[in-house]
């Protein structure tokens, strides 16, 4: 519709009312948005005291060929583990290399996606006191194809040696593997080994096709980088900042020890605040507050980890001359990061020392940087909060039914205090299966509840976003892929309904039907920024099993139109509310759009 859209007596939805809460579960970043190919690449998820597992590395070749260990030998002072092979065999003499070599192999995350045409970057640290003569291949999941080799050659890697190459596949295998093999007699120190493929979102590492399905929600605001990720089962296993900044080759690593998996941090505080920018969505950076799940930090002594929040921010909006800003510009941004939300731990509330810790930080942050917006973990939907904020987080889990009921969970929140950040919602357990449509509909119909009060909620964001398949930690997601393939659940499509509601108005509608507990419906109107119409949008959920005559009423519209152009309608159902989507088809439940208005 085109209505003078201005001269309606409405609320302003916030720009941030609808964003994505991105965390690093289910393998959702490394082995799943960070395009990096090769799992452990320092050999540093083994740990520090070597000889050390080299998992997920394999080696090519038994102990009469060559002998592999590590070593604390890197040139690298943050991660010291390198890969040690001792090479029996030669190319002629007693003992000769097999013809395709020996050396390890790297399957990547459950197997890397090579496809024919495509360019792949290796670049891998060598070290050996022999001439270098290596081959480095992408191979089939046969284990036999070769996708693409290169022989590097170099007389002298006495010194640690850096070596840049380029592969372009000459056939396609979504199981493949990087190998690095030899048929020289030696000792060869190998260490920081990535494979990236060249074409990434802008070249700043995204998956493209799973950044492109988030940009298609047009997030006003990104959450990063948890959840419980955030905080750790331990302090020791938390996720630390300034360990993933700088050079990706001196990036340290670390056991994600909540969801039990290795990082080997290529996606770090700069790159999620790259990611932001590059989805045109304002960066909402959850810290951890010296509170893990099982040990926290006490407030006598929370200064240092405060300091180190405040460097953090630094690190985003200090400028090119500042102490941290001075890391960022080095790593290529020199402008500053749009750096406006922090939010101070995670489902911490109630913890101890949560209060004390929170009010440090706040009173911290407020002092350098009073503009940006602090987050407590603690609810004040229903109580008035014990400590300052600008929001609180929100957070629900629950079956269909009472999330659908939830629509009205901030009807009678105070306007006054601070706003609720709806920062994880999701339908969880039989009703939502691995993304029924019945999850998507029950969130749908919060969602719309959410957008009626978004004069007392400034933002929210479904969790999790990303599952890998083979790590799936958590039901149920919105985005569902493998090292080649992608889907979105209902949930997801569901999400594209709220793409135009950020900065949109809300208008005053009404809805009539028998029975309606089991419906409900918002209206909103916005600008189109390319061709300068207004557009009037009324979503109904439908949350019952029977079809349902209803009607609509819209505040202030008439006299208001001045034209109609036309309408469309776009419908998210299925048979059966149980169904999902899947990799063989992944569009058995999305939304579709026919222009017109029948039935
Ligand atoms: O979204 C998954 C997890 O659920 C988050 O890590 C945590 O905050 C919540 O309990």
């Amino acid at each position: 519709l085109f209505a003078n859209a201005s001269q309606i007596s409405a609320t302003k939805i916030p720009q941030t009312m609808f964003g994505i809460s991105f965390e690093e579960i289910n393998h959702s970043g490394a082995g799943g948005l960070w395009a990096e190919l090769v799992n452990n690449r320092g050999f540093e998820a083994g740990g520090q005291n070597t000889p050390s597992n080299i998992d997920p590395w394999s080696i090519i070749g038994d102990e009469s060929l060559l002998i592999v260990s590590t070593e604390r030998a890197s040139c690298f002072d943050r991660n010291e583990v390198a890969l040690r092979m001792e090479v029996l065999c030669d190319k002629d003499g007693d003992n000769i290399c097999p013809a395709g070599g020996v050396g390890v192999y790297n399957p990547g995350f459950w197997g890397m996606n090579i496809e024919q045409g495509n360019k792949y970057k290796v670049i891998f640290y060598v070290r050996s006191l022999n001439t270098l003569d290596i081959s480095v291949s992408f191979i089939g999941s046969n284990g036999l194809q070769t996708l693409a080799t290169a022989n590097i050659i170099e007389a002298d890697v006495s010194n640690w040696t850096k070596v840049e190459v380029v592969l372009e596949a000459k056939g396609t295998d979504h199981n493949s593997r990087l190998q690095l093999t030899t048929i020289k007699k030696g000792v060869i120190w190998l260490d920081q080994v990535s494979a990236m493929p060249l074409d990434t979102h802008k070249g700043h590492g995204f998956r493209n096709d799973l950044f492109n399905m988030i940009a298609d929600l047009k997030p006003g605001f990104i959450r990063f980088p948890g959840g419980s990720f955030v905080e750790g089962e331990w302090l020791m296993n938390a996720f630390r900042w300034k360990e993933t900044v700088g050079p990706w080759e001196e990036r340290p690593g670390h056991f994600g020890d909540v969801w039990k998996y290795w990082t080997d941090d290529g996606l770090g505080y700069f790159e999620y605040l790259q990611l932001a920018e590059d989805l045109g969505s304002l960066p909402v950076w959850v810290f951890n507050n010296g509170i893990s799940l099982n040990d926290q930090v006490d407030t006598s002594i929370i200064l240092p980890f405060v300091q180190n929040i405040l460097d953090a921010i630094e690190f985003a909006r200090g400028d090119a001359a500042s102490t941290w800003g001075s890391v960022r510009a080095t790593m290529g941004h020199p402008e500053t990061f749009d750096l406006r939300y922090v939010a101070v731990g995670n489902q911490d509330c109630g913890k101890k020392n949560y209060r004390g810790n929170y009010l440090k930080f706040y009173t911290a942050i407020k002092t350098v940087y009073p503009d940006i917006k602090v987050i407590s973990n603690c609810d004040g939907s229903s109580k008035q909060l014990d400590q300052p904020a600008d929001l609180y987080d929100f957070h629900v889990y629950t079956d269909a039914k009472s999330m659908f009921s939830m629509a009205h969970n901030f009807d009678h929140t105070s306007r006054s205090g601070p706003k609720a950040f709806v920062s994880e919602y999701a339908v969880t357990g039989q009703d939502a299966g691995k993304g029924s449509l019945l999850k998507a509909l029950a969130e749908a119909g919060f969602l719309i509840g959410l957008e009626r009060n978004s004069d007392a909620v400034e933002m929210a964001s479904n969790a999790p976003l990303f599952v890998n398949t083979n790590d799936r930690r958590f039901n149920a997601d919105a985005i569902v892929f493998n090292s080649s393939q992608r889907y979105g659940t209902p949930s997801y499509w569901m999400q594209h309904f709220f793409r135009e509601s950020n900065g949109a108005i809300l208008l005053n509608s009404t809805l009539q039907a028998n029975p309606s507990n089991s419906l409900i419906s918002s209206a909103i109107s916005w600008q189109n920024a390319k061709d300068k119409k207004d557009y009037l949008r009324i979503k109904v959920v439908n949350f019952g099993s029977n079809r349902v005559t209803l009607k609509i009423s819209i505040d202030g519209l008439e006299g208001n139109i001045i034209q109609e152009t036309g309408s469309a309608k776009t419908i998210l159902t299925s048979s059966n509310v149980k169904d999902e989507n899947s990799f063989n088809q992944p569009t058995k439940v999305r939304s579709v759009y026919k222009l017109g208005n029948n039935q």
